[in-house]
């Protein structure tokens, strides 16, 4: 396939998918740092920016493998203009990782989150403009669609409302439909089912789309919106109110404990592996300059396999060699049920699928606890 050149605005026009210049940010967390190694690997030229937020990264900070010594890493925040100018010098493309993620702790977090992810995004968004940065591949979440599909037998596909508390306390989790009450069949959403964030957290992912759709059509630019899933694999945060649910299921198990299982642990996900996410962002970047001038488009990143909360739970305790887990009832009122969804169009397009299996996943991602 031939593609066009991918000129950064100061710089030599990127050869082919090679040798592109590539501003990570949020490349020192979880996701971001997984991608700082693909890019090395593909022959990129990366360069990271983060703030390196304290809850992301506990003392004392990892260590990153010396493949990444030689990668320029600025310590900044994205709302800070003169430091995202300074990163984006002779940039082809951005891939925007930084973010605060997870539920938090209360409503007293919403300012944080906004701040970091929709003002963080809205300059640098800016300072891409005034740069003429042409591409972005932005990091979003499954999370912008609330809770997944569901078909009631009666009336074919629904959109039940947030659950009441009393149903939850009641041990109803399951939604119903609601124009009859029947018991739904979980489905896969695809990109263009509606957007509905139901917490702080997903209403900022899906506000960082928006602000880049808008930039793209001010500037011309192009976005691919990677909406990921349940990313787990290693350097997954651990021990903080911010950790993913396999990562508090490993915990408990190096404890000698067994995992414990809000709800009944059988919540359906899509749980996808680190180095898969990274690998899309590559293809990503690599696609960018074939999109449409002016567009964003969105993909479901995702392993297309979904398994229940309780499954994987069971699936780290067997490989750990540790107790099985227990369900304790509990419930978080911001918890969606079921969120799985399509991610055929980012294997048409872009020809990316997940390459890495559940259950060998889930055995490497147990085995890293016990090294
Ligand atoms: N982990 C998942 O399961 C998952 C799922 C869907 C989407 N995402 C998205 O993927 C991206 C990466 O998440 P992650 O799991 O690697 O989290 P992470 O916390 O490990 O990494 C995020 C990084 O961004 C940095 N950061 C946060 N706010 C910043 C700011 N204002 N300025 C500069 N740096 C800042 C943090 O210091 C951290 O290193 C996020 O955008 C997140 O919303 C993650
Ligand atoms: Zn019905």
């Amino acid at each position: 396939m031939t593609r066009r050149p991918w000129r950064a605005p100061d710089g030599p026009a990127a050869p082919s998918v090679t040798g592109m210049r590539v501003l990570v940010t949020g490349g020192a967390g979880f996701i971001g740092s997984q991608i700082v190694e693909t890019l090395l690997a593909g022959g990129h030229e990366p360069v990271v920016l983060d703030a390196l937020l304290p809850s992301a990264h506990p003392e004392p900070p990892r260590k990153p493998p010396a493949t990444r010594a030689a990668v320029p890493r600025i310590v900044a925040d994205v709302r800070d203009r003169a430091a995202v100018d300074a990163a984006l010098r002779g940039v082809h493309a951005v891939c925007h990782q930084a973010a605060m993620v997870g539920l938090g702790k209360d409503f007293a977090d919403a300012p944080d989150y906004v701040g970091c992810n929709d003002l963080g995004t809205a300059v640098l968004l800016a300072a891409m403009a005034a740069a003429g940065v042409p591409g972005l591949v932005l990091a979003g979440s499954m999370v912008v669609y609330g809770e997944g599909r569901y078909d009631c037998p009666a009336h074919g596909t629904v959109r039940p409302g947030p659950r009441a508390e009393t149903a939850l306390a009641a041990g109803r989790f399951e939604p119903r439909c609601p124009r009859c009450g029947a018991e739904l069949r979980p489905g896969l959403v695809g990109e263009d089912a509606p957007t509905d964030p139901r917490n702080v957290y997903a209403a900022t992912k899906l506000a960082q789309e928006h602000l880049a759709a808008s930039w793209a059509r001010a500037t011309g630019g192009r976005v691919l919106a990677l909406r990921y899933h349940n990313v787990y694999g290693p350097g997954m945060p651990r021990d903080t109110p911010y950790a993913g649910v396999a990562s508090f299921f490993r915990s408990a198990l190096a404890r000698g404990e067994a995992p414990t299982l809000y709800e009944d642990g059988g919540q359906r996900r899509d749980f996808i592996h680190v180095r898969d996410v990274a690998a899309a962002n590559a293809v990503a970047l690599a696609a960018l300059p074939d999109r449409p001038a002016g567009t964003l488009t969105a993909y479901n990143t995702g392993s297309g396999e979904p398994h229940t909360v309780g499954e994987m739970a069971r699936t780290l305790a067997t490989a750990y060699g540790g107790p099985p887990p227990v369900v304790t009832g509990e419930y978080r009122l911001g918890d969606v049920r079921h969120i799985t969804a399509s991610s055929q169009r980012i294997a048409a397009d872009l020809g990316w699928r997940a390459a890495t299996g559940f259950a060998d996943g889930m055995a490497e991602f147990a085995r890293e606890e016990m090294r």
